[in-house]
């Protein structure tokens, strides 16, 4: 299975209606919102002045929210049609940012620079197959003392169906999945269909493959909220925080972690 073409055609499908989707509230960006949540902006502490590889940009709303902030990025992500949107973004805010085409496992082939901080945020390990590959990017883009940012839908999510009515996958789910989907998580009424291949990666695969590469592990925090309402079934427990309503409290949403590089 070419997992890799087919994640990049879906994403590029995915592209304009997330773009143009009340969830991502493009306009409201361009007027100035920054689109971090408290939960990476706490890790990433005063980012001026400093250089952020982020791997995944997606349309490049995180990256430029750090631009803004005086960071000196680079945007990284496979999807043509996102690389496109974020870099016409960047000169339609007139902000000095650098997006990279690219997946993410071929970076090593194409960029040769040490940054000072790594950023990667929700949705993003679960289109790549092989942590260890990951950890290994991470770290080799990482100078050392850099640091590495990360916030992530937690695994104990991604064992339930859509619906959130039962678990369907295995928390040690090593196998892909393989889905069929209509619409997209920014926009579920969207007329647009895909496939598209994903794994489960649990908690000790993602801190061990990061320890092996070097990466100590100075914080790691789990939330019972998800900063974005991109799940069926959702409720807003307190403004910005979505949770499923059928399990309350009871699941973990999200997580995030600080590495260093050693
Ligand atoms: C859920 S989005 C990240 C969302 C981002 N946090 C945001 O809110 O804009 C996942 C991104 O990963 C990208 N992606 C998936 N697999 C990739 C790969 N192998 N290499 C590079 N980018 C990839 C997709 O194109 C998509 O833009």
């Amino acid at each position: 299975m070419d997992y890799l073409n087919t994640n990049k055609k879906s994403w590029n499908i995915q592209v304009d209606v997330n773009f143009k989707s009340d969830f991502y509230d493009v306009p409201g960006f361009l007027a100035g919102r920054n689109s971090l949540n408290s939960i990476e902006l706490e890790l990433l502490g005063d980012v001026k002045g400093k250089s952020i590889l982020h791997l995944q940009c997606h349309f490049g709303q995180d990256t430029l929210s750090l631009a803004r902030m005086g960071a000196q990025v680079t945007g990284v992500d496979f999807s043509e049609q996102a690389i496109e949107k974020a870099r016409s973004l960047a000169s339609e805010m007139q902000l000095d940012a650098e997006f990279i085409c690219c997946d993410v496992y071929g970076l090593k082939e194409i960029l040769d620079k040490k940054y000072d901080i790594v950023f990667t945020t929700y949705g993003t390990i679960g289109w790549l197959p092989d942590m260890d590959r990951w950890a290994d990017i991470v770290s080799t883009f990482l100078r050392p003392g850099g640091q590495f940012v990360f916030a992530e839908f937690h695994p104990v999510v991604w064992m339930f169906d859509d619906e959130f009515e039962k678990v369907a996958y295995s928390y040690l789910q090593s196998e892909m999945i393989q889905e069929e989907t209509s619409g997209s998580y920014a926009d579920r009424n969207a007329d647009v269909k895909m496939e598209l291949i994903s794994w489960n990666h649990g908690l000790s695969e993602v801190m061990s493959s990061l320890i092996r590469h070097g990466i100590r592990i100075d914080q790691f925090h789990e939330y019972n909220y998800s900063p974005y309402n991109c799940f069926k079934g959702t409720e807003e427990f307190e403004p910005g925080k979505f949770r499923i309503q059928k399990w309350g409290n009871n699941l973990p949403m999200v997580y995030s972690l600080l590495g260093v590089k050693e």
